[in-house]
């Protein structure tokens, strides 16, 4: 196992280039399912969760080619429906490929996801909307089998706005016979740039980005070519680091149009930032105020950017509250962000983070995606060493993030654990 080292403080500088988005990139190539014909997907960053959705997208006989920033996708010879534990366990975001699967093949033996760090992370949601499109869906020995004579449109209404439950049904729904209607759908950005890609495939899809999202059921889909958005959980994550070590930096290829909420907490905390071009964005800090923070769905406050924003808050001048209203244990990094000499206390869903002068350098552990980049950012103020143990936590969601880190100027090196 890899673990990060960073002498700290460190003091950032120059420009840092933005990945392409794994939460859209996620979806899309799942989306390949639903076409014979080539789907090419252009700045996809090279994480460990999109080398696993292309090991998984292969062992159903599809072709999944990675060329740089390039993924050629070609499901024409598609010949299984099956997606095995041993995958799917490492990554939950393998249950994209359900609705695909069963709108294509008719049937689908997908394993249950399981939990993960930060809660329970259920499917019901994808489950019941699958079976009010005419699927009939049981768990077998802990796989999701669904069977079906031909998907048909229904109305379905998400008690939760489900982000990739909003995403499968989806896909689900662009081949079905007729109209389906999701209320209190997702409104993410990469739901939209889902939307748009399938929309170039022939799709017929109205009301991405609102509560209310209509499909129309089509005969097939067309092959497409497509550039996935920026992630704005990165470019946010850097944001972090430029407050935290008071520092200037600028970001490009920010999807700056889906950034409202994080920019606006920025500014709120005491960052400044300079719109340079709609993908760059200068951002600068000298101080940290103490804020409330509210984890909520998009246009709300992220929860992916809850870790990275307290990191910050251990030092700001005065307390801050956060509550995390997505997940129910989304707060791992407290207990040791506290290693680092933080002050930070959890009661039920909120974390009361009283700013301190320093953080002093630890060993630390990666626990979950976004954690881990907590870690990272606190370390990059701590004084002396702070050891990130665990990061392949960390290389599944972020592309070479010592690299990006080091060229701005940070003390921060990969080692063998
Ligand atoms: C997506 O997860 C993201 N992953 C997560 O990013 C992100 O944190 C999350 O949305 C919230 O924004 C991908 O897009 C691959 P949800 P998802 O379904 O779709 C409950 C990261 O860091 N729920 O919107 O799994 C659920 O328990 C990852 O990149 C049900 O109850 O999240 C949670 O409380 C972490 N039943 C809430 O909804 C269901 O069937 C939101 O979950 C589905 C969800």
């Amino acid at each position: 196992m890899d673990k990060f080292v960073i002498e700290g403080p460190n003091r950032l500088k120059g420009e840092v280039y933005i990945s392409g988005s794994k939460n859209a990139s996620l979806p899309m190539m799942a989306a390949a399912i639903l076409t014979d014909k080539d789907v090419i997907l252009h700045n996809v960053p090279d994480l460990k969760d999109v080398s696993t959705m292309c090991e998984l997208i292969k062992r159903l006989g599809c072709v999944c080619e990675r060329d740089g920033k390039t993924l050629r996708l070609n499901c024409a010879d598609i010949s299984s429906d099956f997606a095995p534990y041993e995958l799917v366990k490492t990554m939950r975001a393998s249950i994209l490929v359900l609705g695909p699967l069963v709108a294509r093949l008719k049937s689908a033996h997908v394993s249950m996801p399981g939990g993960c760090a930060i809660g329970v992370r259920p499917v019901n949601l994808h489950i019941n909307g699958l079976k009010q499109m005419s699927a009939d869906v049981n768990i077998e020995h802990g796989y999701i089998v669904a069977k079906t004579e031909g998907l048909k449109g229904s109305n379905i209404y998400f008690d939760i706005p489900t982000v990739t439950g909003t995403e499968n049904l989806i896909m689900a729904a662009v081949l079905s016979e007729g109209k389906t209607v999701i209320k209190n759908a997702a409104k993410e950005p990469e739901v939209v740039d889902l939307v748009r890609l399938l929309k170039k495939m022939g799709a017929k899809i109205e009301g991405e980005g609102e509560s209310t999202i209509t499909i129309e059921g089509v005969e097939g889909l067309d092959g497409v070519e497509y550039s996935v958005m920026s992630d704005r959980i990165e470019a946010g994550t850097f944001m972090c680091a430029a407050l935290i070590t008071k520092s200037e930096i600028t970001l490009r290829n920010a999807p700056i149009f889906a950034m409202d909420a994080i920019v606006d907490k920025f500014v709120e905390i005491g960052g400044e930032i300079e719109i340079l071009a709609d993908d760059t964005l200068k951002v600068s800090a000298d101080k940290i105020n103490p804020v409330m923070i509210k984890t909520a769905v998009y246009p709300g406050f992220p929860t992916d950017m809850q870790a990275q924003f307290m990191a910050a808050l251990t030092l700001a001048e005065g307390t801050s509250i956060i509550e995390e209203t997505i997940f129910e244990n989304r707060f791992m990094h407290v207990a040791e962000l506290n290693r680092l000499g933080a002050n930070i206390i959890i009661s039920g869903n909120k974390a009361i983070v009283e700013g301190v002068d320093r953080l002093i350098g630890a060993t630390v552990m990666a626990t979950d995606l976004r954690a881990s980049a907590g870690l990272v950012i606190a370390g990059l103020s701590a004084e002396g060493r702070t050891d990130v143990l665990r990061i392949y936590h960390l290389d599944r969601g972020y592309e070479s993030l010592e690299k990006k880190l080091s060229l701005l100027g940070a003390n921060i090196r990969r080692e063998k654990q």
